[in-house]
């Protein structure tokens, strides 16, 4: 076993997978991960990428008073569309939105490659204190590849990207995929948010976004994920529920690596002091807690209102002979009450105001 009272891993063994005896194929291409002896799913790049994370995390605790940064639970919405929701429209012959929904998460899983390409400054440029034996030392060497590996595969071997596309052809009988819905996002991508540290410059501020940004889309992703794991494994509406739900549940374990090591170098961060280009300090605290307030509010808002306006929108164009108000009047009954935290009311649609249909 890996010796945990290390904090200093080479690339190559952040990297390194736990020995396996049988690969994971998808529709014949070679996925990450494998089974072992007796059947169990591991996770690629875990050997001592899982130990590291753990370890670092550790000497965070023992070394600050600050908990480990963490969004919480009530901070996230139910996924839109529910479960049954999605199981109605399905039932109805309606399969564009889930189509679309499952195609947008391989797509999101792709984009998770450019990680990889993140710069990020020497840490003494921008870190006061000492920053020895910690995850944020190993984000360019090692931690990022991995999480970029997972995310989009690697070499000849498939990563979630392909895992998705797989799971959603299993389930779905291989629906047409409009090559409209990756040029809607990428069209969505939009420009980098207005600076809120205008004193740590640019080439500072942007990793610490990203990072808190990723942090929030994986947490956010987990109830996405249960979704999916629901709706597929379900053989009334999923034409192969063993197969893609497990496909589904891989996946999943494969995105607790990548939550911890973010949660830990942000945690390092929010306890250290940023220095700013002109010598002004900021606490590392408030630089994560602020960014994070903002990367929360958008995705509320994105999942309260825009997302339910875009399926509302497809089910009205793709109803085809149905009663579509019918149909509504039921996808609205089994919408997934919720309201958010009192400090995040701002971002969630007013009472009142056109249905969300979520
Ligand atoms: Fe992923
Ligand atoms: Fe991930």
């Amino acid at each position: 076993m890996p010796n945990e009272s290390r904090l200093n891993f080479s690339s190559e063994e952040l990297l390194a997978n736990v020995s396996t005896k049988d690969p994971l194929i998808v529709k014949g291409v070679r996925c990450h991960g494998g089974f072992d002896a007796d059947g169990n799913y591991h996770s690629p790049r875990t050997l001592w990428r899982v130990p590291a994370i753990r370890a670092w995390q550790e000497q965070h605790r023992a070394t600050s008073p600050l908990p480990l940064v963490e969004i919480p639970d009530d901070v996230v919405p139910p996924h839109a569309p529910s479960v049954a929701q999605t199981k109605l429209l399905l039932r109805e012959g309606v399969r564009e939105p889930t189509v679309r929904l499952l195609t947008q998460i391989a797509i999101v899983e792709g984009f998770g490659a450019m990680i990889r390409e993140l710069p990020v400054p020497p840490l003494k440029s921008f870190i006061r204190e000492d920053t020895a034996g910690t995850a944020l030392e190993h984000l360019r060497s090692g931690l990022f590849e991995a999480h970029a590996r997972d995310e989009a595969g690697w070499d000849e071997e498939g990563g979630h990207r392909q895992m998705w596309d797989a799971a959603r052809d299993a389930a779905l009988s291989n629906p047409f995929i409009s090559p409209e819905i990756y040029a809607a996002m990428i069209a969505q991508r939009g420009q980098e948010p207005p600076a809120m540290f205008p004193a740590l410059g640019a080439p500072v501020e942007r990793p610490v976004r990203f990072m808190v940004n990723v942090l929030a889309i994986e947490v956010f992703a987990r109830s996405t994920f249960a979704w999916a794991e629901q709706v597929l494994s379900d053989e009334a509406v999923s034409d192969a529920p063993g197969e893609a739900a497990d496909l589904v549940r891989y996946i999943r374990s494969d995105e607790a690596p990548h939550v911890e090591y973010l949660s830990t170098a942000l945690s390092e961060i929010a306890a250290r002091t940023l220095k700013s280009e002109d010598g002004k300090e900021i606490a590392g605290r408030e630089v994560v807690e602020r960014l994070m307030d903002r990367a929360l509010r958008t995705m509320i808002k994105q999942r309260l209102t825009d997302r339910p306006r875009m399926l509302r929108e497809l089910i009205r164009a793709t109803a085809g002979n149905r009663d579509v108000e019918e149909l509504l009047a039921g996808y609205d009954a089994l919408a997934t009450p919720w309201e958010p935290p009192a400090r995040f009311r701002d971002a969630a649609p007013q009472a009142g105001a056109a249905p969300t249909g979520y």
